[in-house]
């Protein structure tokens, strides 16, 4: 941390009443998240400080559900999917080190059960909903009221992507610039889209090798090319806006699949290098591209591992359905 560094304790005290007051039981909802413009890299480590904007579309009604409720047992205890976590492993050290940002001293024994209704087929990370979803519990069940900003702000430092988790639809997270990270927050976009669908191609189940935080930290530490990414991505992030806005939708696919490809670039340059594309993801790719020459309007965004999202509207949705069996459509705006 540089010196002007705050801790996330430091930052989220603020916002909390030292004696807290708890209901009986919460529960909250929030929507799993794909970036068009993404976030890769941080200025600060400790609060998840990125080092450009980002712009991404939250996936409707696929998420994470997240439940507190009081442990009788005096002890904490922590499920997902309907399973108990070894307190020990990482999912519950995760979640119990991020509710005692909130709980602090006192002695509030805490079931936190969680819930995600991703497809497991479809390859999608759950951290970004996971710790939303976790935030929106946490200040329902202190009765926090805290505003959108402060919410999104608090489940950055969970995870970056999960600031954008907060709202659905089109969604920006600016980076801004302050120490306490309190300007760096997300909001929504006042944007609908009904006919875009999102086409989730999962080519490998296997965990990555390199989670995105570490990747992100190889890839500002040792990649030549990342000095040039901060503003390409603020570039790509004004057009991806501004295509949205006016439906340009070749616009918006295009910068997307090029912000996903250039991000890669970044990580490729990294040493040890991080290719997290598989043979298959390539062939995908290359299909991707093939279509788009015979004149059908489609793209492709790919995050920290091999796993691809297609970008088309609904009227190529049957023949792309064809095209790639093992496909999962997602209509972000259908339930809206
Ligand atoms: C490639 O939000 O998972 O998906 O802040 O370290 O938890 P941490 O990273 P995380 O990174 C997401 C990276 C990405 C791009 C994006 O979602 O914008």
């Amino acid at each position: 941390m540089t010196e002007q560094s705050q801790t996330k304790a430091q930052v989220i005290n603020r916002y909390i009443p030292s004696i807290l007051s708890a209901k009986e039981s919460a529960q909250a909802f929030a929507p799993s998240n794909i970036a068009l413009c993404k976030y890769w890299g941080k200025r600060e480590t400790e609060l998840n400080l990125p080092t450009n904007s980002s712009l991404s579309i939250s996936l409707g009604h696929l998420g994470s559900n997240t439940h507190i409720s009081h442990a009788h047992s005096g002890i904490d205890m922590v499920r997902l999917n309907n399973k108990v976590q070894d307190p020990q492993g990482s999912f519950s050290r995760k979640v119990i080190a991020f509710v005692n940002y909130f709980r602090r001293e006192q002695n509030i024994p805490l079931i936190i059960d969680t819930r995600n209704n991703i497809p497991t087929a479809a390859g999608l990370a759950s951290s970004a909903s996971g710790f939303a979803a976790l935030v929106l519990a946490l200040d329902d069940f202190f009765n926090l009221q805290l505003t959108p900003q402060q919410l999104s702000a608090f489940a950055r430092m969970g995870s970056g992507s999960a600031s954008r988790s907060i709202y659905t639809g089109f969604v920006r997270w600016d980076m801004g610039e302050q120490a306490d990270g309190m300007d760096s927050v997300a909001s929504q976009l006042p944007c609908q889209w009904p006919e875009l669908c999102i086409g989730l191609i999962k080519v490998s189940s296997a965990k990555k090798p390199v989670d995105s935080r570490s990747g992100m930290d190889r890839t500002t530490a040792t990649s030549q090319l990342y000095s040039n990414w901060p503003a390409q991505a603020g570039a790509d992030l004004i057009t991806i806006q501004r295509a949205i806005e006016s439906r340009g939708f070749n616009a918006m696919g295009a910068c997307a699949e090029h912000n996903a490809m250039s991000m890669h670039a970044t990580m490729i340059s990294a040493w040890p290098p991080l290719v997290y594309w598989l043979p298959e993801s390539l062939a995908v790719m290359q299909r991707v591209w093939q279509l788009r020459e015979s004149g059908i309007a489609v793209y492709f965004t790919m995050d920290a591992g091999p796993n691809l999202k297609l970008l088309f509207e609904r009227s190529s949705q049957k023949l792309l359905e064809a095209e790639f069996a093992q496909m999962d459509v997602i209509q972000p705006f259908a339930d809206e």
